[in-house]
């Protein structure tokens, strides 16, 4: 470093440590986005997958305008809860629980049910200790919901990698 002048990366890493740590200002709020701590949660361990605004690339189903159809029945309810990816995370359950909320809410309100209730961490607790066969489930709920009149049609929610 020459003089009192910085190199382009050591300012480069100093833009980053204020963006970081820096109340935000003026010139940063445009471009500084707030993340809570289930946007957080989701951004590192369902993003890769899922895609980081819900619509995911075609080896995974798609979060957006589906999954809250699955929160109309108390299966579909459970199944949220115990995919793998879900399940398996290393998240504890309140922070699952509100983070599924979050995510329902999110990308998907308009197909949740109207009497929607919030997953409670004791609850996702009981429920993330059931083992399944997502694909195997999914097509029994596609069948029972489309039977109870919950889904529009089996395409809503037919899935294949
Ligand atoms: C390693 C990739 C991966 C990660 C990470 C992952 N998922 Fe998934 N997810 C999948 C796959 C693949 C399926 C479909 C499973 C199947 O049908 O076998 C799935 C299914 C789902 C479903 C059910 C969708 C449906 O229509 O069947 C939900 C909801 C879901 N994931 C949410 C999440 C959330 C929330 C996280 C983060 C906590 C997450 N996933 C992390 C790959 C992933």
């Amino acid at each position: 470093m020459s003089g009192n002048y910085l190199t382009a990366g050591q300012l480069g890493l100093l833009i980053l440590l204020l963006v970081g740590v820096t109340p935000v200002s003026a010139q940063t709020r445009t471009h500084v986005v707030h993340f809570s701590k289930s946007a957080t949660l989701y951004a590192l361990n369902c993003a890769a997958c899922h895609g980081h605004s819900g619509r995911s690339s075609a080896e995974f189903p798609t979060l957006v305008n589906r999954i809250g159809y699955y929160a109309r029945s108390a299966e579909g309810r459970a199944y949220i809860a115990q995919v793998p990816g879900v399940a398996m995370s290393a998240i504890s359950d309140a922070d699952l629980a509100a983070m599924l909320n979050w995510l329902l809410k999110l990308y998907s309100a308009k197909q949740l049910p109207a009497d929607f209730k919030d997953y409670t961490g004791a609850e996702v607790a009981v429920l993330r200790q059931v083992s399944i066969t997502p694909r195997i489930r999914r097509k029994e709920l596609i069948e029972s919901m489309l039977a109870a009149g919950l889904i529009p049609s089996a395409t809503v929610l037919e899935w294949s990698p």
